[in-house]
């Protein structure tokens, strides 16, 4: 009984932390937006891919390469400027955001 009740508790927390994390997401991406369209279907300054279309692995590691360096085009350095001050939680949560 009580595991079972322990059981049901985690799972609210987990998905309270989801909801947490998809609210963080969309706050994260607003300045994102005036480039890559508010759903990410835009390809920003006629460059980027739609990244709308990408999966959540394909953004994250696009997010945390521009910030190190490894991943890009010609506009990269404009790119790490937008991830420099996101962590990898939040790179994760606006991941999650832009891929759903
Ligand atoms: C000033 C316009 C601008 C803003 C603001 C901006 N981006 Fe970008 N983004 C670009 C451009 C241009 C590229 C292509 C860069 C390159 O040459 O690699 C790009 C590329 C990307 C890519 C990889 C797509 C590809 O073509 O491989 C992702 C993912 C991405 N941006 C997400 C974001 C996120 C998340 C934010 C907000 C934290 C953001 N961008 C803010 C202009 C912008």
């Amino acid at each position: 009984m009580k595991k079972s009740l322990m059981v049901v508790a985690t799972l609210i927390a987990l998905g309270f932390v989801n909801v947490q994390a998809a609210e963080e997401g969309a706050a994260l991406y607003k300045k994102c937006a005036s480039c890559h369209g508010a759903a990410g279907e835009k390809a920003a300054l006629g460059k980027s891919k739609i990244i709308k279309d990408m999966s959540t692995a394909q953004i994250t590691t696009a997010l945390k390469g521009y910030k190190d360096g490894s991943y890009g085009g010609a506009q990269k350095a404009l790119m790490k400027g937008q991830v420099a001050f996101l962590n990898d939680a939040q790179i994760a949560a606006i991941a999650a955001f832009i891929a759903k």
